[in-house]
């Protein structure tokens, strides 16, 4: 089972970049499905730490390449970063009170979050300062 499908709204408009962003998102569901086959308190937190670190490796790539070029959005995306990662966090909280509810939840919030800052700070980024 994935917790997350590509979606079109994804795209930044280059191809290379889409495709390390849709690596992203099979790690996402990846780790989702070994999840679910070990449905335990211990594998959840692991599971959203893992989620976690893999997502802010990503976000620290793109905040090299843009300190490097001395982008002038970089303070709004990077802030945009921490949102996400903060919300994972919170994620964490509720799946501490109810690990069955939890999961919708944060499927939609992974998928609005993605479709609205890869399509607007991403193709931005990647638009003007090419791949990551
Ligand atoms: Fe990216
Ligand atoms: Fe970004």
């Amino acid at each position: 089972m994935k917790l997350l499908d590509w979606k079109s709204q994804y795209s930044v408009g280059v191809e290379s970049v889409d495709f390390e962003h849709r690596q992203m998102i099979d790690l996402i569901n990846e780790l989702y499905t070994e999840l679910s086959e070990r449905r335990d308190p211990d594998s959840i937190e692991q599971f959203l730490g893992d989620i976690h670190s893999a997502i802010s490796m990503h976000f620290a790539l793109e905040e090299r390449i843009m300190q490097e070029a001395g982008y002038e959005e970089f303070s709004a995306h990077k802030e945009d970063h921490e949102d996400l990662l903060d919300q994972i966090r919170n994620m964490m909280d509720v799946f501490a009170d109810d690990t069955e509810a939890g999961f919708p939840e944060l499927g939609k919030r992974l998928s609005d979050w993605f479709g609205a800052h890869f399509s607007t700070f991403d193709a931005r980024l990647h638009g003007k300062l090419g791949a990551h």
